[in-house]
């Protein structure tokens, strides 16, 4: 390695060290209590967010389509210690859902002091062919739904200087092939909720939102997508989940997990034929 490459490198290290740092520090007693509807929570990343809410002693609220999982992590949560665990089953597909969802929540815990959107529409990892519907049914659960009950629920956590977690992805930050409608939902939650964030700012709204960046993860659904057919390794479910409520509790404006998602994103655009042979090398792929 040359003596360029290694002060650069250097560089990134400490200034990524100086800003975990100054991070704020999270105090889970600040989630005793707190009202928290998770969507996407009847597995996954979003099932073990439950459980960390549920042992910080947290009410909440989840959601999902299927009612007798969702029914199961509701009762492991409130054995695990929340002060009140409820379900509701929806279909994000639906455009009547997500505010349904909202009201149910804001009903059975009296308000809202975080929105944790997190479910995703099931889509294949496959080089796409055309299919344009099952692209506009995806943006429907991926991101108007989301949307839909970020602007449901803003009143409640305004009030309660509230915060807005949205779960995306390093790939909505640099594209990657085989998943094209889901990067296509994921580019279009980080513009649309990065200039909210903006707006908030100026109109200097109680609210915080946190948009949380995830690498490869290994939940059973993604595992069994990209088996074989990606070189990366994946990361602790149950680690992201505590890393994306630490986020959303210390009302930090972005998340990278793992942290080396960040140095990718950020040094994505300085030399883009690397980048580019980086992405494909990272599929196992022949024609
Ligand atoms: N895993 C990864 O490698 C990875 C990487 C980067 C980012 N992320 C992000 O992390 C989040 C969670 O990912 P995950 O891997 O945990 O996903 P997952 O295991 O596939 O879970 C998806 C959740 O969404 C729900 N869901 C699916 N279709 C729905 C619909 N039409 N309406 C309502 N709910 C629906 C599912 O419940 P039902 O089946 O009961 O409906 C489930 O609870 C997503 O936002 C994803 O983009 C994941």
């Amino acid at each position: 390695m040359g003596p360029f490459a290694k002060i650069l490198l250097l560089s990134i290290c400490v200034a990524y060290i100086a800003v975990k740092w100054t991070a704020p520090s999270f105090d889970p007693e600040s989630l005793r209590g707190a009202r928290v509807l998770v969507t996407g929570a009847s597995k996954g990343i979003g099932e073990q967010m439950a459980y960390h809410y549920g042992r910080f002693g947290a009410k909440i609220v989840i959601t999902g389509r299927r009612e007798k999982a969702l029914q199961q992590v509701v009762e492991r949560c409130l054995s695990l210690g929340a002060q009140k665990a409820l379900y509701i089953a929806a279909d994000m597909a639906n455009e009547s859902e997500p505010d349904k969802v909202v009201d149910f929540a804001l009903e059975k815990l009296g308000g809202l002091d975080y929105l944790v959107l997190n479910h995703i529409g099931s889509s294949s990892f496959s080089m796409w062919e055309g299919d344009v519907e099952h692209t506009r049914w995806l943006m429907k659960v991926n991101f108007f739904s989301y949307i839909q009950m970020a602007w449901k629920a803003l009143p409640s956590l305004e009030q309660n200087k509230g915060s807005l977690v949205i779960v995306s992805s390093v790939a909505g930050k640099m594209p990657s092939p085989f998943v094209a409608p889901y990067v296509a939902t994921k580019s279009a939650l980080n513009g649309f909720f990065g200039s909210l964030y903006h707006e908030l700012a100026l109109k200097k709204s109680n609210v915080s939102i946190s948009i949380c960046t995830l690498g490869l993860i290994d939940t059973e659904s993604a595992m069994s997508k990209v088996k074989g057919l990606v070189k990366a390794p994946a990361y602790p479910a149950t680690e992201a989940a505590l890393n994306i409520i630490r986020t959303g509790a210390t009302r930090q404006q972005e998340l990278y997990y793992p942290w080396f998602t960040h140095i990718i994103c950020v040094i994505r655009d300085w030399f883009p034929p690397l980048t580019n042979y980086l992405i494909q090398n990272s599929i196992n792929y022949n024609p």
